[in-house]
């Protein structure tokens, strides 16, 4: 895949550790990338699966640690810059004509654990101020074992799987064009449901995170892309309740919520020009912020086989989206 914009596509810079495991793992041809491969269940393109694996052996958890897991395209963004201008505002006032998110892409504030791991191997995160604010979409079952032990707080938000279905398919056309060019939505739908898609399967992914917060509620609290839009205030303290981030006063919610919105955060010019080290462009990660935006691209049919997976999936669960 060298014609692709993402190192995380890329199978170059693979250690021979990882080869050796890649070799005996079963591997499936998926959209988006010509070859991925399941460890721990899920599917993972190879940089990514080797920076898991650096990861799940080099990553100490601190007590004080605070960890966003996302799916891709579930909100990742969007949840790194609320929860860093929330448990940064004494330091950073929202209000200031100079916060940090007025002039860098979130993803350059938040280190994306195992696309550090992969890109930077020698990556210091001790170096980090506490508590330490980091992102990953490393499954439940696959996290290092010191984030399980540890005391560390992990905020997991979820999306509707159709918008962020929707949302992964045009992103995954931006990154990586020929290579998508000629891939049938209603094949790309097939295997999503099927679980067996990049970082997949989704269900599974979102389950174990949604028992793990009912069972744990003081080590994983579960928030929703779509609460997130409806009631953004409300979320943000109930993320600030479950982080004891102490009282927070209304005009800084309010300030939080706009200096996060969508419309501000993607008009500025950190959002709108430039690359991250892993060649995506800063701007991929703004699209239309909508909820229920999959319509523009989802044919009724495929969006009910979505909600009948969606639907067996999450049956019993008490999970529901009605979008
Ligand atoms: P769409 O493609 O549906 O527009 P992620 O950050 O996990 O990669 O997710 C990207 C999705 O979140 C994109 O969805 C993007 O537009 C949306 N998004 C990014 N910033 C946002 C914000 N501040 N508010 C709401 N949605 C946001």
């Amino acid at each position: 895949m060298s014609s692709s914009s993402s190192s995380y596509l890329r199978d170059e810079d693979l250690t021979q550790e990882t080869r050796d495991l890649i070799s005996s793992l079963p591997s499936e041809k998926g959209w988006l990338v010509s070859q991925m491969y399941q460890f721990q269940g899920r599917w993972h393109t190879q940089a990514l699966l080797q920076g898991l694996l650096q990861c799940q052996k080099h990553f100490e958890a601190k007590d004080s640690d605070i960890i966003l897991v996302t799916n891709p395209k579930s909100g990742t963004t969007w949840l790194k810059a609320l929860v860093f201008s929330l448990i940064n505002r004494h330091k950073f006032p929202v209000s200031s004509g100079d916060h940090p998110l007025l002039v860098t892409n979130p993803h350059l504030l938040i280190p994306f654990l195992e696309g550090v791991y992969y890109e930077s191997p020698n990556f210091d995160f001790t170096e980090l101020p506490s508590s330490r604010l980091m992102n990953t979409h490393i499954s439940l079952l696959s996290l290092p074992e010191s984030v399980k032990s540890s005391s560390c707080k992990i905020v997991y938000c979820c999306r509707n799987p159709k918008d962020m279905f929707v949302s992964l398919w045009h992103f995954g056309k931006k990154l990586a064009p020929q290579e998508t060019a000629d891939y049938p939505i209603e094949k790309a739908v097939e295997a999503f449901c099927q679980g067996k898609f990049i970082g997949g399967p989704f269900w599974d992914h979102v389950l174990e995170y949604w028992y793990a917060s009912l069972e744990n509620p003081n080590k994983v609290l579960f928030v929703t892309y779509e609460e997130l839009k409806k009631q953004t205030g409300d979320t943000i303290k109930r993320i600030a309740e479950f982080l004891g981030c102490g009282f927070i006063e209304e005009e800084e919610v309010g300030g939080i919520v706009k200096l996060c919105s969508f419309e501000s955060l993607s008009s500025l010019e950190a959002n709108r020009e430039g690359k991250l080290p892993n060649g995506v462009e800063t701007k991929a990660f703004f699209r239309k912020g909508e909820v229920g935006g999959w319509r523009d691209t989802l044919s009724e049919s495929l969006a009910e086989e979505i909600d009948r997976t969606m639907e067996e999936k999450f049956q019993g669960s008490g999970l529901k989206f009605s979008c």
